[in-house]
């Protein structure tokens, strides 16, 4: 991280490459995205027009699938700044790009939301991302979540929400990183190992961990009402608001 890239870029190496091992280490992740497109969609049944979805972080295209697949009456703009990443879901969901459903922007999320008017977007989706944020960094972002948000507008984000009870969290955390030796070297995938505990070492560090309480918090100083944290598993929450 450096004042030019103000943000992360853990997803570049070999985690990049190999994404989809995730399911193997943290099967909550998939589930994540499914939950994600279910809030969507209901959302969007509510609607009797055209929707406007931007997705922060679709990565390698699960979440971005998920959502797309949630309604018909959506339209998808992924936020991905990992060209790794992203050019796996631009293959694997050229169709939907065909289809005038879905475009990418290789932007990093800041720079993106920037770029967007304001009262624009009905739907605010993302899943894994926003925990990889620098503390400083989130809270801009969520600023301009609320502002590209139309009135009404929802937001959700399935991903990584510490726990407030430290030891909790703690023991969690800690689980988590059994089952990575544990799948990890049953499969002889050292490399892999390494990098994971790498990345959970940034995502737990004071200047990236996404508490729970603080984050709800941040959510209400910028101005969401109605913030939900609907369901939690372990160390991973799926969080809704509306504008
Ligand atoms: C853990 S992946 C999640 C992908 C997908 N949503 C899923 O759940 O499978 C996080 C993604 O966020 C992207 N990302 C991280 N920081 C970003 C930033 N500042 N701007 C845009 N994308 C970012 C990474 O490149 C990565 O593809």
């Amino acid at each position: 991280m450096t004042t030019d890239k103000p943000f992360d870029a853990m997803f570049s190496g070999v985690i990049g490459q190999e994404y989809q091992m995730l399911k193997l280490i943290c099967p909550f992740a998939t589930e994540m995205s499914r939950l994600v497109g279910e809030i969507v969609g209901a959302y969007c049944e509510r609607q009797n027009t055209q929707q406007t979805v931007v997705e922060l972080g679709g990565g390698t295209g699960i979440t971005t699938l998920a959502i797309l697949s949630a309604a018909d009456n959506l339209k998808v703009l992924s936020v991905d700044n990992e060209p790794i990443m992203q050019s796996q879901a631009q293959q694997s969901l050229r169709d939907w790009v065909a289809a005038d459903r879905l475009s990418f922007s290789s932007d990093d999320a800041l720079s993106a939301l920037q770029a967007l008017p304001s009262d624009s977007v009905d739907i605010l989706a993302s899943a894994y991302t926003l925990h990889n944020f620098h503390i400083d960094y989130r809270r801009q972002v969520l600023a301009e979540i609320y502002r590209v948000l139309k009135p009404g507008g929802q937001f959700v984000n399935g991903d990584r929400y510490a726990l407030d009870d430290i030891s909790v969290h703690t023991r969690s955390t800690q689980r988590e990183v059994g089952g990575y030796f544990k799948v990890l070297t049953e499969i002889n995938r050292l490399d892999l190992l390494e990098h994971w505990i790498v990345h959970l070492f940034n995502d737990e560090s004071e200047n990236h961990v996404m508490r729970e309480s603080v984050a709800l918090a941040q959510m209400a100083d910028v101005g969401f009402r109605e913030i939900e944290l609907q369901q939690r598993m372990e160390v991973n929450a799926l969080v809704t608001a509306i504008k």
